[in-house]
């Protein structure tokens, strides 16, 4: 969309979270609130972007740039103020387009909705269109006044008004026809018949720059609140004889602002079953979806299953026919065809590659080749990588080492900083001693190699290819190809020793 703008409101304290973290730049699903609304508004086709923040800029700040152009509203005296900051900067003093205005604690809204709005505002040539919304409870928002006819009907039944039809021209937004508004009266300006008044300004506009502009000049500050209120700009631009319309969202939960932690869990339940609708029509299985969390960048592939508790956060990418079993977490991984992964899992930054198996396992920064297994129980510690085939069993520890193709460590051992070749076999028990309470020393292991069970490999050590290792050694030196080596006292056998006690 050529000449549209649009400036996401963020300057804000939101006092009610009761947070030392500002109100947008808390969390749902992984992204902050502010950036649910600025990532609308792109995907609505939106170039120009300038946040307003002021209320600890320092946090919000590193959230909303790149992204968008950043202006500081040094008080936060108002909505009216925080547009006028936005139009006085560099990136809009100039623009002469339409301006969208978005609430950047309302992240639900969709891109269709934003793209509906600024359409009206284009086809009917309006100064400026508001969406509203029907609120059973309508406290703390501020009122919509329609003419005469229109208010007496919302004050009546709080029905969709005279000419309820659906836009059929707006890309997909859900909204009925915009209709004329005379201006919009704050909670705590509202006479009681006002208040009574159902349907409520959502905080979302579009308003065309000329008259956005000119109307924010004549705007005061003689309230109940003593601030400069954006929705005053409405009567304004009615007044002149300008088209001031307003349009009525038929889905109120896109409005949903978040003000506490109640409804910050609210939006969270909304978005989570967004998220997972829109993978289930891709072709994912869930079995209860309520139970599953995906972050916004998750990317499955079809035929995937998913149990459930399962977590997937961060950038997870997931191939086709996985199995995510239940109470599993992965976090920026991407996970290929035909795993299984689960239960207890935790998974993340690492790369899974296809017909994985992960059980009740912890795997962090970590490579599986095709076929490779980990668990029940076992710990992937930062820079492990199974090849192919390989496997880490139960209550297996490993750390900074490479487990070669077709080799295994099945059981109850400690593998740090450590290479090991392909088709090696550590026995039950076996500990690298990697640190000699300075530094951290490397042991290596070739092809083939038998490592007997509870084996001491006291490191650095080299152990070459096709070597023997007797079960409960301590191995200090290097071991030669092919060699058997056993470093354990030699059993002694005392005949009939009982018998003599
Ligand atoms: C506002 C509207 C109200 C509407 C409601 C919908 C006004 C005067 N009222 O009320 O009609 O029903 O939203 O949610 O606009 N902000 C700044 N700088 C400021 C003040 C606010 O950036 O100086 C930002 C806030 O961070 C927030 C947004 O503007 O993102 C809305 O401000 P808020 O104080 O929450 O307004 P409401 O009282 O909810
Ligand atoms: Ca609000």
């Amino acid at each position: 969309m050529n000449n549209l703008a649009a400036i996401i409101l963020a300057a804000g304290e939101g006092k009610r979270l009761k947070s030392k973290t500002p109100k947008v730049a808390h969390e749902i699903l992984g992204k902050p609130i502010v950036r649910w609304v600025l990532d609308a508004a792109r995907d609505a086709g939106i170039g120009k972007i300038v946040t307003v923040v002021g209320h600890q800029s320092e946090t919000v700040i590193p959230i909303v740039s790149g992204l968008s152009e950043v202006v500081v509203q040094p008080k936060q005296l108002g909505t009216a103020d925080a547009v006028k900051c936005a139009m006085e900067s560099d990136a809009l003093s100039g623009f002469d387009g339409n301006v969208v205005i978005l609430s950047g604690d309302c992240p639900l809204i969709k891109p269709s909705t934003i793209k509906g709005l600024a359409e009206v505002c284009e086809d009917r040539h309006a100064g400026v269109v508001v969406l509203t919304m029907h609120l059973d409870d309508p406290t703390g928002y501020g009122r919509i006044i329609r003419d005469g006819s229109l208010q007496s009907e919302d004050m009546a039944g709080g029905g969709s008004g005279e000419g309820a039809v659906n836009e059929t021209d707006t890309a997909g937004g859900s909204c009925n026809k915009a209709e004329s508004v005379c201006r919009i009266v704050e909670q705590k300006d509202a006479d009681e018949a006002q208040a009574r008044i159902r349907e409520c300004n959502s905080g979302f506009y579009c308003f065309n720059a000329r008259e956005l502009r000119d109307s924010l000049e004549s705007i005061g500050s003689d309230n109940a609140q003593n601030e400069f209120y954006l929705t005053d700009a409405l009567e304004i631009i009615s007044r002149s004889g300008h088209i001031a319309l307003a349009q009525e969202s038929t889905d109120v939960t896109e409005c949903l602002g978040i003000n506490s932690r109640r409804q910050l869990a609210d939006a969270t339940a909304i978005m989570q079953q967004r998220i997972n609708n829109a993978l289930m029509d891709n072709g994912v299985t869930m079995i209860s979806p309520e139970l599953v969390w995906c972050d916004a960048d998750v990317e499955i592939a079809n035929d995937v299953t998913i149990y459930p508790n399962v977590f997937l956060k961060g950038h997870v990418s997931i191939g086709e026919d996985s199995v995510i079993l239940p109470q599993t977490t992965i976090a920026d991984s991407s996970v290929g065809r035909e795993c299984m992964i689960g239960p207890n899992a935790r998974v993340s930054d690492s790369t899974v590659a296809s017909g994985c198996t992960i059980d009740e396992s912890v795997v962090y920064e970590s490579t599986l080749d095709d076929m490779a297994s980990c668990g029940p129980r076992a710990y992937l510690r930062p820079g492990t990588h199974l090849c192919r085939g390989a496997k880490a069993g139960t209550h297996v520890e490993i750390k900074k080492s490479t487990v070669g193709a077709g080799s295994k460590v099945p059981h109850l051992s400690y593998i740090g900083d450590t290479t090991i070749g392909e088709n090696v076999n550590v026995g039950a028990g076996s500990i690298t001693c990697n640190y000699d309470g300075k530094k951290k020393n490397e042991t290596h292991i070739g092809d083939g190699s038998f490592i007997g069970s509870d084996t001491m490999l006291v490191a650095p050590v080299s152990i070459g290819s096709n070597a023997v290792i007797g079960a409960g050694s301590t191995i200090t030196k290097d071991i030669p190809d092919d060699s058997l080596a056993v470093a354990r006292a030699r059993e002694k056998i005392y005949p009939d020793w009982n018998l003599r006690h």
